[in-house]
């Protein structure tokens, strides 16, 4: 089976490389897509990755993902923490989905901990750095072959 799959990067994921590198590491977002669009290729998968710092826009791509992608790999940023809209557009795909993020927010500030958007995903991947996103793609292509493995 070869899979489609979106990776969604939320707010200031685009100033990789320069924002609190002790936190998030040095590499940059085009680092990161081009290594996930490496290990996507040798894994018989097409990926389209896109970076915005709006919330409604990651809500537009997740609606828009259904009947095109067969998951999304999705580091919601900030809005982990706060968008009851976006878990709710989540839901309303009812596609799978991996929460992916590079820092461990379960042992960063109190107010990390806790993702609205986890309950409505897959599972949740976090704190490898730019290996999280290679973790969470590698997880959504398991989840789907052995989806696809029970239903044939
Ligand atoms: C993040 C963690 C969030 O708490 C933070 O707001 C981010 C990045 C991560 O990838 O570690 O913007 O999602």
């Amino acid at each position: 089976m070869s899979y489609r799959v979106l990776v969604l990067h939320g707010p200031s994921l685009n100033m990789l490389g320069q924002r609190e590198p002790a936190i998030y590491g040095s590499t940059t977002l085009k680092d990161i897509n081009a290594r996930l669009e490496a290990y996507a290729n040798a894994h018989n998968t097409t990926i389209v990755a896109q970076q915005t710092n709006h919330e409604g826009m990651l809500i537009d791509w997740l609606h828009s993902a259904v009947d095109t992608y067969d998951g999304v790999v999705l580091n919601p940023g900030a809005y982990t923490h706060t968008s009851v809209a976006i878990r709710d557009a989540i839901a309303a795909t009812g596609l799978p989905v991996v929460e992916c993020h590079l820092s461990n927010i379960h042992a960063r500030e109190p107010f990390r901990h806790t993702s609205l958007i986890a309950p409505a995903c897959l599972g949740q991947i976090s704190g490898f750095g730019w290996r999280s996103y290679i973790l969470a793609l590698d997880a959504l292509l398991g989840h789907l072959r052995a989806r696809d493995q029970n239903n044939s």
